[in-house]
């Protein structure tokens, strides 16, 4: 088998992609079904998680990272730059330091979670936190793109072509195209970048194929024969496509999506409206009782804001919304251990003594 993610769908990517590549081992990433939550929440779904928290850098934006990196090499570019809420940014420092360029990162300030913050550190990127946040800190990246200086952002088309791929994983592991498939949304890359690659898969154009603008033409033949119902969920306070248009103080405790002026807006719609699906807002608690029962329940650790689609799928199903007996995915973006402050409230620890007696009376075992 072709091991890394550009060689095994290089009939997908641009030509010659791999040959610039510094893989990490991106992608291949598991396809968990849900034994437990379904249940308890009584909901008549198959619901997988497919969890791209066991990436290289601990979430999805590796498969988008590893093309960009790839494309700027390919380029002479000598340096990277991103605005990030934290992933993006671990991403390219990990990238750009295997492919030996320079890594240039700006941050929302004291809004990265802990983690994140470590990686870029320890990858060895340039840090600049600004006081704003996101949205202010993507204006001010696109200043600064040239030839030289690659922005790997997911404005970036060849980010989009690297995330596409995880709807040819998906399909390949369900052995057919899911009749529903969940995300959170942020920037919303991600959303477009999973509709491609439905479409792509599908033979189907979609009109979200702009972010390539006109450079790609999709050259393998069709191999599934439907598209999934796209659904993505945004954070309660922080979801321009709920309020319709950009908005300028996002909050949320789902860091990794406070944005209010996502870049890839058409590319969200256009796999919003092709595909019958919905943006639905999430609150925080919704998300954070998710991700806590996905751990606690499942064994399975993702970050605050990728349990947001889930959150919205199991809404949706309770209100009766979703047919029983769907074939559900949803992305899981990032891995928890980025953010371990975010369950700190669920803390259940005791100090005591280290004698028997104590230790047996906090276990309940005396
Ligand atoms: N989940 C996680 C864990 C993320 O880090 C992001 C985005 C998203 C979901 C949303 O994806 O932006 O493509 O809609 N994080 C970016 C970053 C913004 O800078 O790391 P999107």
């Amino acid at each position: 088998m072709k091991n890394s993610l550009l060689e095994r769908y290089a009939e997908q990517l641009p030509e010659g992609l791999a040959d610039c590549q510094t893989s990490l081992g991106e992608g291949d990433t598991r396809l968990i079904e849900l034994v437990h939550l379904p249940k308890r929440h009584k909901v008549d779904l198959k619901i997988y998680a497919k969890f791209e928290g066991t990436n290289p850098t601990g979430s999805f934006k590796d498969r988008g990272m590893v093309a960009a990196i790839a494309q700027a090499r390919r380029q002479g570019a000598r340096a990277v730059i991103c605005a990030s809420t934290g992933n993006t940014s671990a991403a390219a420092a990990a990238y750009a330091a295997r492919a030996d360029l320079a890594c240039h990162v700006l941050l929302p300030a004291g809004k990265i979670a802990t983690g994140k913050m470590a990686q870029a550190i320890a990858h060895g990127a340039n840090i600049v936190a600004l006081r704003g946040n996101f949205d202010d800190a993507m204006a001010a990246v696109r200043r600064f793109a040239s030839n030289a200086v690659a922005v790997v952002n997911s404005i970036n088309p060849f980010r989009i072509h690297g995330q596409k791929t995880i709807a040819f994983e998906v399909i390949e592991q369900l052995g057919k195209v899911p009749d529903i498939h969940a995300l959170p949304v942020g920037n919303a890359g991600n959303i477009t970048a999973h509709w491609i690659g439905y479409s792509e898969a599908a033979g189907i154009e979609t009109a979200a194929n702009y972010v390539f603008a006109g450079d790609w033409q999709a050259k393998s033949a069709a191999w599934t024969a439907k598209r999934p119902v796209m659904i993505g969920a945004q954070a309660a306070g922080a979801a321009p496509f709920i309020a319709g248009s950009p908005i300028s103080d996002p909050e949320t405790v789902a860091t990794a999506i406070r944005i209010g002026n996502p870049q890839s807006w058409d590319g969200a719609q256009a796999a919003i409206s092709e595909s019958a699906g919905r943006i639905l807002p999430v609150t925080d608690e919704e998300l954070l009782n998710v991700q806590y029962a996905l751990a606690s329940e499942e064994g399975i650790f993702c970050e605050p804001a990728s349990s947001a689609g889930l959150a919205a799928v199991l809404a949706e199903a309770k209100a009766g919304r979703i047919e029983a007996g769907l074939t559900v995915v949803c992305t899981l973006t990032g891995n928890g251990m980025k953010d371990p402050q975010a369950l700190a409230s669920r803390a259940k620890t005791v100090e005591v003594e280290a004698t028997e007696a104590q230790i047996a009376k906090a276990l309940g075992l005396d």
